[in-house]
């Protein structure tokens, strides 16, 4: 029995699909062994992404009929501006139809060829638009030794960053970005203290500090709860702490705006917000809904408000740590501590006898999904590696991971239950797991329509 409840009810409900083995073998063969490439309607439960991915509360639904279609200066649009504003202090709000979008379009008014972008880590879609631009994406990761569990694995290196900003190519950093959660490194959080040195060294430096605010609902509970000097605060005040440090951000609204579609880029600075409207004009829409619907808007605005409630975050972390729980008892080696949007395996351990160019975190998905129809993501070298120039195995990732990620209120417990067995089943025959080859590939974002071959 899990120790916590969901803090909701449920209203509609959908079917869920469950494919024989037979169906799931096909699926796949047909798909080139890409789960990306295998159709939902044959996924039983679907950890692919928490990303656009949330069932919207009945206020959310309510507040999508009142939505205004108008093109330009929908009420809409003042709504969402205004929570955005209250929630972040950042005086310009545009929104844009997803974070990607929001990435190309502030990171191609503050990169060119030659600079560089530094982050405690990129997320792929945030490295492909820095390199889109021609600049650098520098990650600095804070080490974690071997066998230690840091409350803040999400935080940038300090040191590192300083030697960097102090050193010959310091005059080359256009900006520093830390991403919160840090979804490529575990979806550890970053520390308020963390985030306050980062901004110290960049005021010293006169480089812009910028956040990756796609998750900073859930870093903000767990400042809350690992950081005994924040105790006290909740985690709307944690998040408005983390905001007021930084010069602006952007957000994939798809995560903690708990909603389908959206993103945003808020900033201080309205010379630079005039720059990007005039990108987002060009590629987004009009700057009063930035290629949304205006009942995006609204359903976007009422999730704001919701995301930081204290009993959904706590419901949230709870369960990403009961089932990091229930995983790790089933014999698979999780990241530790858990965060609260998916939990993490080491693929890497799990699967020694494969090595990295033969895709040891894809061939274990791959087995989950034979397995039992669970889905999840492969973030090992199928996602970060990359092709060697000189023709040789593919350069590895630094780690094999997979990752359960959790949409928000969407499954139950039971469900989760479900996929740990599952997982566990896969893990009591991991010696008979073999590796793959990419057979096909294109772009930096390779992971989503390779093609693969059992090795
Ligand atoms: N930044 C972070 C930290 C992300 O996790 C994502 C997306 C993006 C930016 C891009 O946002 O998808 O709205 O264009 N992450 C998804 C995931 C895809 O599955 O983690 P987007």
């Amino acid at each position: 029995m899990p120790s916590f409840m969901e803090p909701f009810r449920i209203k509609a409900v959908e079917p869920i699909p469950f494919p024989t083995p037979g169906e799931r073998r096909e699926a796949l063969e047909a798909a080139g062994y890409n789960l990306f490439r295998v159709p939902a309607r044959l996924i039983t439960i679907d950890l692919l992404t928490d990303s656009g991915t949330s069932a919207m509360s009945a206020a959310q639904w309510s507040a999508l009929v009142s939505g205004d279609e108008s093109y330009a200066g929908a009420r809409s649009f003042e709504r969402f501006e205004r929570v955005v504003t209250e929630l972040t202090g950042f005086g310009e709000v545009l929104p844009v139809h997803q974070g990607r979008a929001a990435e190309r379009i502030l990171l191609h008014g503050l990169l060119r060829p030659g600079r560089l972008c530094v982050a405690n880590t990129h997320f792929d879609s945030t490295r492909a638009s820095v390199l889109a631009t021609g600049a650098e994406a520098v990650d600095l990761p804070v080490p974690v030794p071997a066998g230690t569990v840091l409350p803040f694995g999400g935080n940038i290196d300090l040191t590192a960053l300083e030697h960097l900003l102090s050193g010959p190519d310091g005059g080359r950093v256009a900006c520093v970005v830390l991403t919160v959660t840090n979804n490529a490194n575990g979806g550890q959080p970053v520390s308020l203290e963390n985030a306050a040195q980062t901004r110290r060294l960049c005021r010293r430096h006169g480089v812009p500090l910028l956040l990756d605010a796609s998750r900073f609902a859930e870093n903000a509970y767990l400042v809350g709860t690992r950081s005994p000097a924040h105790a006290g605060a909740t985690p709307r005040e944690l998040a408005r702490a983390m905001f007021d440090l930084a010069d602006g951000c952007w957000a994939s609204l798809k995560k903690d705006g708990v909603a389908n579609i959206g993103g945003l880029i808020a900033l201080r600075d309205p010379e630079l917000a005039r720059r990007c409207a005039d990108q987002l004009i060009e590629t987004e829409g009009f700057p009063t809904y930035g290629g949304l619907a205006g009942r995006d808007l609204d359903a976007l605005a009422q999730g704001l408000l919701e995301v930081t409630d204290p009993a959904y975050l706590r419901y949230r972390a709870e369960s990403a740590g009961w089932f990091a729980e229930r995983l790790e008892r089933a014999g698979l080696p999780v990241v530790r501590p858990a965060g609260c949007h998916a939990v993490y395996v080491d693929a890497g351990r799990l699967l020694g006898h494969i090595p990295p160019h033969e895709l040891p975190a894809t061939a274990f998905a791959i087995e989950l999904y034979l397995a039992g129809a669970v889905r999840v993501t492969e973030l090992g070298t199928l996602v970060f590696g990359r092709p060697d120039p000189a023709g040789g195995p593919d350069l590895p990732a630094p780690s094999e991971l997979v990752r359960f990620a959790l949409p928000r209120r969407v499954y139950t417990s039971n469900h989760l239950e479900y996929a740990a067995e599952v997982a566990g089943e896969v893990a009591a025959k991991v010696s008979a797991i073999r590796g793959y080859r990419i057979t096909e590939q294109t772009g930096a974002l390779r992971q989503f329509a390779a093609t693969l071959a059992p090795l």
